[in-house]
């Protein structure tokens, strides 16, 4: 992953970025609207790059594709899939909306809190956890349900499978991560 870029409104995205826009960009209509099908594709690749979708990242997304930079703004806040910040290794979404509420949501949160050591919205200072809330994930009857990395569903997840799957994961980071 290199460097992430600043917030500088001049920000260039490379030209390899740039080729990769021009292969999503040609799936859909040749027109404006077309192009701007295009915009969750572009990020996408913006976060596989650099990680996070910075403002100039937004911004650079925004010029290429002709649409207005709010536009752009409004889908990377729309999906949780999309990291406004640099995030952890593995970041953790644990849905609390109210079906999971009502099945133990925050607790699963409130224990990953307590076992990870920092609060939602917060990343380990060993770079290994970033831990979210999350709006509804589409598995309410399997609650408490989270999500690893925006693939890997977890349901079910009581206080003994958490710490199994947090114990896992440090596990699994390559040696020097998480020490
Ligand atoms: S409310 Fe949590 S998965 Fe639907």
């Amino acid at each position: 992953m290199s460097d992430s870029p600043n917030t500088c409104a001049a920000f260039e995205l490379p030209q390899a970025v740039l080729d990769r826009f021009a292969r999503e960009v040609a799936k859909y209509p040749d027109n404006a609207s077309g192009r701007q099908s295009a915009v969750m594709a572009c990020l996408a690749i913006v976060q596989q790059v650099y990680g996070h979708v910075s403002d100039a990242s937004e911004a650079a997304v925004a010029r290429y594709l002709g649409m207005p930079p709010i536009a752009v703004h409004e889908v990377t806040t729309f999906y949780n899939m999309y990291n406004q910040h640099p995030v952890g290794k593995f970041k953790l979404n644990v849905c609390t909306n109210l079906p999971c509420q009502l099945r133990d949501g925050y607790k699963a949160l409130h224990h990953l809190e307590a076992k990870l050591g920092i609060q939602m919205g917060e990343t380990t200072p060993d770079g290994l956890f970033t831990l979210q809330q999350s709006e509804c994930l589409g598995a309410c009857a399997d609650a408490p349900v989270m999500l690893v990395n925006d693939r890997a569903m977890c349901s079910f997840m009581s206080n003994e499978k958490l710490d199994q799957l947090i114990d896992g994961l440090r596990t699994a980071a390559p040696a020097g991560e998480g020490q």
